[in-house]
């Protein structure tokens, strides 16, 4: 397998044997660095990090990656970059390539990651858009196969905003890796028909399947896994929280909904999660709405079935995983 040069921008793009590659590849990385050993392959190289929207685990992920495989990062902020003000995409893509091994882009369209790497000469790695999440998914996947020991026949349920980044990703890697993937979601919320139809033409070929249903019971019975996200996604306008919090109310992960899944069945979320009042945002919904927990309640994400913390430090792992390949790995690597 060499995915020397490929850019990461979707998990559509890539075949499920290169996903496993990346798996297989993260995992070897995780357990070199438990044991301390160095894997400085791209010694001398810099990278670029590119973000439009806030972050915590992306960010840090690709610095410490980074960082461990003996490179520089350079960190763009929200505000700090000519990026779409007064340079656009194809320009910045081409200046960066000049100083830097591999791009990372975290923003809004699809299309402008997806253009940037169209100009850049450099790999370039998608750390967020509307429409995709796709290392969110490498740590995804890797996660539910530490815990289960495999992903073909997993049945994952996504509950919530499924027709945004995570929802379609999900769909997508479930699809890819021939898991049973159910969007457990109010009809308005379900992924994009064309996606839907994508995803099953894929499936047909993996084994897994692909589910919509408005109804709980039927959505969470027997799940392995139970996935959600927050209700309103960096970008979208405050105004929309009303109409969420009633319309995907329905749809928290609470025990009931862990009481309908399969008994060893975990509860995941990307994070940040909105679960208790500790954040501004979290205090100032319940001030305007009166409710305490969104899209999670705290009881469930702080119990045993919990593995977000987990989840979460393999965003590194995977990360890493990407970034070595796509720079490719030495030969005596
Ligand atoms: N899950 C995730 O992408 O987290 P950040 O927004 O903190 O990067
Ligand atoms: N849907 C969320 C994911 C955050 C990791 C957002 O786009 O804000």
């Amino acid at each position: 397998m060499n995915l020397k040069g490929r850019d990461f921008l979707k998990l559509l793009d890539f075949t499920g044997e290169e996903i496993t590659y990346l798996l297989d590849l993260a995992a070897d990385l995780k357990e070199k660095k438990k044991k301390g050993i160095a894997v400085k392959w791209h010694e001398g190289k810099n990278v670029a990090l590119i973000f439009e929207k806030t972050s915590t685990r992306t960010r840090c992920s690709f610095e410490v990656a980074a960082h461990d495989l003996g490179m520089g990062a350079t960190y763009l902020d929200p505000m700090g970059s000519q990026i779409g003000k007064k340079e656009s995409i194809a320009d910045t893509a081409r200046v960066l390539s000049g100083m830097y091994e591999g791009i990372e882009y975290r923003g809004y369209g699809q299309d402008i990651v997806e253009e940037l790497a169209k100009y850049a000469k450099v790999p370039v790695w998608n750390g967020l858009t509307n429409e995709f999440h796709p290392t969110q998914m490498l740590a995804d996947l890797l996660t539910i196969r530490e815990h289960f020991g495999y992903l073909k026949g997993i049945r994952f349920t996504y509950m919530g905003d499924a027709r945004y980044n995570m929802g379609n990703s999900l769909m997508v890697a479930c699809a890819k890796m021939g898991m049973h993937f159910t969007a457990c979601t109010a009809e308005k919320y379900f992924p994009d028909r064309k996606l839907v139809e994508e995803c099953e033409r894929i499936a047909a070929e993996t084994g897994a399947s692909v589910s919509l249903t408005e109804d709980v019971e039927t959505g969470a019975k027997g799940a392995d896994v139970v996935y959600t996200d927050v209700w309103v996604s960096m970008g979208e306008p405050d105004e929309v929280w009303e109409e969420r919090i009633k319309e995907l109310s329905p749809y928290q992960v609470n025990a009931r909904v862990m009481g309908c899944a399969g008994k060893n069945a975990v509860f995941m979320h990307c994070l940040p999660a909105f679960h208790d009042l500790d954040t501004k945002i979290g205090r100032e919904i319940s001030r305007k709405f009166g409710i305490t927990e969104m899209e999670v309640t705290d009881e469930v994400f702080e119990s045993e079935a919990s593995i977000v913390f987990e989840e979460a430090e393999n965003r590194m792992h995977t990360i890493k995983a990407v970034m070595a390949a796509t720079l490719g790995i030495p030969e005596n690597g």
